[in-house]
Order: C-alpha cells, then sequence, then structure tokens
C-alpha cells in the first residue's frame, strides 16, 4: 500500500521560541523520520498578512529555515521548500477559490476574530482587513491539495482550516467529476506540551513571554531566571503542579528526570537551583543545534540550496497537479 503523505506548513512570523520547538518543530521532526512522503514548508506566502516590513518577513523565513535544518530535519528525505517558490500553488489557489463559497470564509475563525475585534471596539467591521486575510484558507487548502496530503499535522488552532480543505477538495471534485483531490485529514497530538512562557500563560510572541529557542548560553539562563515562581524559599516544599517551571521542565524532561525533580521540589529544592536545574537539560539537548543554527545563519547559501533543491522535488507533483486541474476547468491547449 502507498505510504501516506504527510504535509504541514510552518508561519514563518518571528524567532522561533521553546514553546514552538516543543509544540510543533519536535514532533513534526519525528513524524518525518517515519514516513517517507512528508513535505514541510515555509507558508511565506501566508507570512505577508500579519507582515508588511519585507527585511522582517524575509529574516524570519531564513531564520525558521536555519531552525529546522539544525534541529535535524532530514532534507534529503523529507522535501523542505518555500511556500513562494513553487508558483503553482497560487495559481491552484485561484482554480479552488472559483469553487470556494464565500460563506465559508465568512466564518472562518481568523476572519471572524478580526471582525468581532472591530465591532467590539466599535470600528467599521472590515477595518483592516485584507483579501489576504480573508481568504487564508484557500492558500492553505491549495498548500495541501496540491500535494494530495493525506495527514496534516496541525496546532488546534488549525482544525477549521483543514476542514475547510476538504469541504473545498469535495466541491471540486464534485464540480469536475473525478477524484482529483483525496480528503486530508488533520492531525492534532493532544498530548503534545503547550508549554507556558516566563508569567505563566501560554508561551506566545503576542503575550511576550517567550523563551526564544537558540538564544546564546549565557542569556538562555538568563531568560530561564526570569520564570516567575512563588515566595519559597529554599528549605520550603514547593507544589510542582501549581508551578509552571515544572510544566517547562516535563516538556523535556526524561521519566525518571522529571521525578525525580518532581521529588526535589517537594523536598524544598530552591527556586533558584530548580531553574539551573532547567537550565542544565534543556541546554545539554539544544547544544549542538545551536551551534549548527549559529553556523547555518553565517552560511545562508546552505540553506538557499538545501530550499532550492526542496523545490525542485515538490514542483514535479505540482506541476502535473496544476496541468490536470487546467485541464479539468477547461483551459486546455486548442490543438
Ligand atoms: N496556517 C498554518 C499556521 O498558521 C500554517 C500553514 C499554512 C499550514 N499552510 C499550511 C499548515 C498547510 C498545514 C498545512 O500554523
Amino acid at each position: 500500500m502507498k505510504q501516506k503523505t504527510v504535509l504541514t506548513g510552518i508561519s514563518t512570523t518571528g524567532t522561533p521560541h521553546l514553546g514552538n520547538y516543543a509544540g510543533a518543530i519536535r514532533p513534526a521532526i519525528e513524524l518525518s523520520k517515519t514516513h517517507d512522503n512528508a513535505y514541510f514548508f515555509l507558508a511565506d506566502l501566508h507570512s505577508l498578512i500579519k507582515c508588511q516590513d519585507p527585511e522582517l518577513v524575509n529574516q524570519s523565513r531564513l531564520e525558521i529555515a536555519a531552525t529546522w535544518m539544525a534541529l535535524g530535519l532530514d532534507t534529503d528525505k523529507a522535501i523542505f521548500y518555500r511556500q513562494s517558490d513553487i508558483e503553482e500553488i497560487p495559481q491552484i489557489t485561484w482554480l479552488l477559490n472559483c469553487v470556494t463559497a464565500k460563506g465559508t470564509m465568512n466564518r472562518a475563525h481568523a476572519y471572524k476574530a478580526a471582525v468581532d475585534e472591530n465591532l467590539a471596539q466599535e470600528n467599521d467591521p472590515d477595518r483592516g482587513i485584507t483579501m489576504g486575510l480573508f481568504s487564508y484558507p484557500v492558500l492553505m487548502a491549495a498548500d495541501i491539495l496540491t500535494f494530495n496530503a493525506d495527514l496534516v499535522p496541525v496546532g488546534s488552532d488549525q482544525r477549521q482550516h483543514v476542514e475547510i480543505a476538504r469541504e473545498i477538495a469535495q466541491r471540486f471534485n464534485h464540480i469536475y467529476q473525478a477524484e482529483f483531490f483525496v480528503m486530508p485529514q488533520e492531525v492534532i497530538d493532544d498530548e503534545t506540551a503547550i508549554l507556558p512562557g516566563l508569567d505563566g500563560r501560554k508561551m506566545s510572541k503576542s503575550y511576550n513571554n517567550t523563551i526564544p529557542l537558540f538564544l546564546p548560553e549565557k542569556k538562555l539562563q538568563k531568560a530561564i531566571n526570569r520564570i516567575v515562581t512563588n515566595s519559597l524559599e529554599p528549605g520550603e516544599a514547593k507544589d510542582p503542579d501549581s508551578a509552571h517551571l515544572f510544566d517547562i521542565y516535563k516538556a523535556f524532561g526524561t521519566t525518571e528526570e522529571t521525578a525525580a525533580f518532581r521529588a526535589a521540589l517537594i523536598d524544598g529544592m530552591g527556586w533558584g537551583d530548580a531553574k539551573k536545574a532547567l537550565f542544565n537539560l534543556i541546554n545539554e539537548q539544544i547544544q549542538e543545534s545551536r551551534e549548527r543554527y549559529y553556523e547555518l545563519m553565517a552560511n545562508p547559501q546552505i540553506i538557499e540550496e538545501t530550499l532550492q533543491k526542496g523545490a525542485e522535488r515538490a514542483r514535479i507533483p505540482a506541476r502535473e497537479m496544476l496541468q490536470k486541474l487546467k485541464d479539468a476547468v477547461g483551459l486546455r491547449n486548442f490543438i
């Protein structure tokens, strides 16, 4: 039986932090080890919706590409590319746009949230909303359907987008009377760690509470020291279950390490020592990748070549799909 095709897009905004690593990057790289047909791409066309600063757009995609490569994504096996290098994708997006119900887009949650925010502020409901934001799910459907991905690992916030991709696929298959697209399935792992940030809320750029993944060692130590704890003194018993520092530890420690850390906290380990232990744990795990990361950032041509090779591989099925779809809708050569 044909192995299932796995595909996921990586949004290219901001600098990757520990939460991105534990919640998305690490599980995706694991998945790539067990699947031969894996597509990973930088969703850089999507990034233009959120960021209109060209330098930032470019810097973020470079950093994120370097991060995935430094963490050991096997780019000979997995197909790793920039969305914007595959020109078939925007063309397929248009073909999909023409079968997508506007009503479906009205219900898409990112757009709805933006409208609700405007209404809450008593602004015009359309204020600040671009067609990019409105039609975001169609581009995402094209990302997925171009390669007939079976499995789409995403965070739970992306569930609706994969549902919309199925709806669009079905509609296209129905109108043009053939199985052009298989139905993609979202893969949402509830086990995957959602890391708290410095202040205990979910680690997120929007809360400004992140710990960037590849901070230089000293800065990593400093950032970890800024994790908020209570004021219990060394010698006093700490409750691991109410300490988000413990939740962060859990995402990196083995079962045994975590059990020992838990016991030590209950036993009165001071927060200073706990932070040192957390730093050592994380630092050890990312040390080598961090070195590779800085090496790659200093040699962007290695990243460029890798992505160009990935694009070449991705373009083969993309071209084939576009040809098939153009033919189906009636955009054919005359002779
Ligand atoms: N929208 C996704 C996110 O914000 C990124 C993305 C773009 C994606 N295209 C995709 C994910 C296709 C999976 C499949 O995280």
